[in-house]
């Protein structure tokens, strides 16, 4: 029998203009290391916006470290920020790029840091920063070219980690190229039949953000073709509110002949927002 114990995912959105004043200027609670990248960057909006997505992943890891890794929850859990903490807590904690731009989490024991376990991933949208967590969730690792040559020795390509992915998306108008370009031929299908019942504004926002929350699970971006992710969601669920189920199959006719694991997530509607989390099955 499937076991319903499974990593909990928490998740969090801070909006800017929700932060109590003085946490963004300046931002007192990065690392060192951090405050050496934020200072890299060389537009003040991507300087805060960097910043406000820093704060929100402390905030979400800190909190969610204190509940359980596991559980038979079955949706993602909502953070609230306790603002009580202090910057001196938060920069025990460093959020920093990874090789791949994805986040990389360590923690401050003694006078060394730790990679953290557990998989984070950081979304923005007009000045808001929307963060996922699963603590104590591994990566799962793999191969994603392997086989075996005419000669009948194995061979085996570049290797893939796949955790949690996240995206927050405004839902707005998207052009007919967005359809063309960046829709696998199934979706495009999908979004002419479901048109009739739905906003096609919205379930365009709503493919487009389970895309991208895909693409940050197998932690590649937009390095990967976008047609590659395959998602065709549930009818039903677009009527209704709160979590829905989404699932994701990679068409290895856009990954190059890579292979990925089949995801699985949630997305919901907020307001006027799509958000979105995603990972391995
Ligand atoms: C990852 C990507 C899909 C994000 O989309 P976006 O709509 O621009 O931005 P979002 O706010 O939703 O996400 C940004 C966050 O994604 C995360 N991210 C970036 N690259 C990532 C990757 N390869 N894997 C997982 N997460 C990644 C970062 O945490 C980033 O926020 P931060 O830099 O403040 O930490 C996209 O920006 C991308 O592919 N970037 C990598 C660069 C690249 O390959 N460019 C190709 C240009 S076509």
């Amino acid at each position: 029998m499937e076991s319903s114990i499974r990593p909990v995912i928490n998740w969090i959105l801070l909006a800017e203009t929700s932060l109590p004043p003085g946490w963004l200027d300046p931002p007192g609670f990065l690392a060192e290391a951090e405050q050496a990248v934020y200072q890299s960057f060389r537009f003040e909006v991507r300087r805060r916006e960097w910043a406000l997505g820093r704060l929100a992943a402390k905030k979400l890891i800190q909190q969610a470290r204190l509940q359980p890794a596991v559980g038979a929850v079955l949706e993602p859990v909502c953070i609230e920020p306790d603002w009580g903490e202090t910057g001196e807590e938060l920069r025990a904690i460093a959020v920093l790029p990874a090789a791949d731009q994805g986040p990389r989490v360590q923690t401050l024991a003694g006078s060394a840091w730790r990679d953290l376990d557990g998989s984070l991933s950081i979304s923005h949208s007009h000045g808001r920063a929307f963060c996922a967590f699963a603590p104590g969730c591994e990566a799962r690792t793999g191969r994603s070219f392997s086989g075996r040559s005419f000669s009948g020795r194995s061979f085996s390509g570049r290797s893939f980690s796949a955790g949690i992915g996240a995206d927050i998306e405004k839902i707005e108008p998207r052009s007919a190229e967005y359809v063309q370009n960046y829709l696998h031929p199934q979706e495009t299908f999908w979004l002419q039949q479901t048109a009739r019942l739905q906003s096609g504004v919205m379930l365009k926002t709503l493919l487009w953000s389970i895309k991208e929350a895909a693409l940050k699970s197998i932690r590649r971006g937009l390095a990967l073709d976008p047609r590659a992710p395959v998602c065709l969601p549930e009818l039903e669920a677009l009527q209704a509110g709160g979590w829905h189920l989404a699932r994701v199959a990679w068409d290895a006719h856009f990954t190059g002949g890579e292979s990925f694991p089949d995801l699985a997530g949630w997305w919901r509607r907020l307001d006027d927002d799509i958000l979105t989390i995603m990972g391995p099955i």
